[in-house]
């Protein structure tokens, strides 16, 4: 059994239960490397302070190699003591090089360590994710590419509302996740700020140069307040309210994946890899990849509500409610990491019936074109809208869609139908009419893709 780092001025010793409700190390472990780099860098903080002699420095830095060495070959091992990583890496560290491993901890504490930790552990995963979000889009616009030609029903209030083309749909999809890229990029600026040097909360005593200690870990710029850097976890929370938002985004494609694949609809079919069965009804084929993002974009919800609620009522600097936050971000990390990768292979590999998306169109759906039309002769929208409602009801009485309707009786409802209302009843037609910036017109769908294509490059 070790002795504490901070047993100094304690006589009993802890509770066996308290011991193990007070240790993060069995989750912060994943931040050995981080650890680790924030102390090489602040021994030559030190040793740029004259803290430590350049022999001391380099004893330091080659027995913290040792340390990393241990763990990436997975040999490190964690002691019963082992508070946590931090404490791990130190009580290793002093084994390995003696009592000069002491000093690197000179005027630093483990509250800007682990603020430091978890700011080069999130700027990691952050540079790791993006990736992910390129792919989902280049997925979305890949196949909006191949399959501009189909056309389904668009829906409001899950209602049969106006016909689409499938394309505009998948790139609705993709605007999104366009968005969360750049808020990505913004949420990045504000992880990459170095807390390193700013002790337990006072500050730095030893002429630390903290700017040179934030480029030395590749960090853009300092903390300005060191009561402020140890106690803000407003990177994270930022960080699981973008994952959330992502997630959510996600959740919305997902639930309309899992109707198109209803049988009911029939748009989409699943590829095996994405689909599981049911272990009694042989014929099943089940959206499980879909519904488990809908359902994990609910647990990102949850993480970031729970991360919220820890830190809504503490006291100024460091609290050890902090400790919190690593189980929700690490979760939330690796969940956003499925969800996303999940995703794009679900949509990648999906197929599209284009003939059971062109039978659901309805000829119902071209009501608001029938009011169109009439608003093309001079008639006022609002008066349009009124003939467009009798045709509706003309045709449910006589049991016939709009395009057996015969012309007179449609002359009796307004003066202003001819012989051309014929090319009304067609979908293509329908679409190409929406070819202002954003409608789903082929012109539109098509800077669309240009557009979205650009800002895959440009990013
Ligand atoms: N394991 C702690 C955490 O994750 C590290 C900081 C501990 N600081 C302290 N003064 N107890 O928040």
């Amino acid at each position: 059994e070790g002795a504490k780092l901070w047993g100094g001025r304690f006589e009993g010793s802890v509770d066996p239960v308290m011991e193990k409700f007070n240790a993060s190390i069995s989750y912060d472990k994943a931040m050995w490397k981080q650890d680790i780099q924030g102390s090489i860098a602040y021994a030559r903080a030190l040793q740029k302070a004259q803290l430590l002699t350049e022999e001391e420095c380099s004893t330091i830095i080659n027995g913290l190699e040792m340390v990393k060495q241990e763990w990436t070959t997975g040999v490190f091992v964690i002691q019963p003591s082992d508070e946590d990583i931090h404490t791990a890496n130190e009580r290793r560290l002093k084994e390995l090089v003696g009592d000069v491993g002491g000093k690197v901890h000179t005027g630093r504490s483990r509250n800007d360590q682990v603020a430091v930790d978890m700011r080069l552990w999130l700027r990691e995963h952050l540079q790791q994710l993006a990736p992910h979000l390129q792919r989902l889009i280049q997925v979305f616009v890949g196949r909006a590419e191949r399959e501009k030609q189909i056309l389904m029903p668009g829906y409001t209030h899950l209602q049969r509302a106006q016909p689409i083309r499938w394309a505009h749909w998948l790139l609705s999809h993709a605007w999104p996740i366009v968005m969360d890229l750049q808020r990505l990029q913004g949420l990045y600026t504000r992880v990459n700020v170095c807390p390193l040097g700013s002790g337990a909360l006072a500050g730095n005593p030893f002429q630390v140069d903290r700017e040179n200690l934030a480029r030395d870990l590749g960090f853009q710029t300092v903390t300005k307040n060191s009561l402020n850097a140890v106690g803000d976890r407003d990177f994270i929370v930022e960080y699981m309210f973008w994952a959330s938002l992502v997630s959510s985004h996600l959740s919305r494609l997902a639930e309309d994946l899992i109707l198109y694949s209803s049988r009911e609809f029939g748009f989409v079919e699943l590829s095996d890899a994405y689909a599981t069965g049911s272990s009694l009804m042989p014929q099943k084929k089940n959206p499980d990849s879909f519904e488990l993002i809908r359902g994990k974009a609910g647990t990102m919800a949850g993480n970031l509500c729970g991360f919220l609620m820890v830190i809504k009522g503490l006291p100024s600097t460091y609290n050890k409610d902090l400790q919190e936050d690593k189980v929700k971000m690490f979760e939330t990390a690796s969940t956003l990491l499925g969800i996303l990768q999940v995703a794009a292979g679900a949509v990648e590999t999906l197929k599209v019936d284009s003939e059971a998306c062109q039978q659901a169109l309805s000829e119902e759906m071209l009501s608001t074109d029938i009011a169109y039309y009439l608003v093309k002769k001079g008639m006022a929208f609002r008066t349009a809208h009124g003939k467009a409602g009798e045709v509706v009801r003309l045709s449910e009485d006589l049991g016939c869609p709009f395009s057996e309707l015969p012309l007179d009786q449609l002359t009796k409802i307004s003066s202003l139908f001819t012989e051309d209302v014929s090319s009304l009843w067609n979908f293509e037609h329908s679409v190409e009419q929406y070819s202002a910036i954003g409608g789903t017109a082929l012109a539109s769908v098509n800077l669309q893709i240009t557009q979205a294509k650009e800002f895959l490059n440009s990013f």
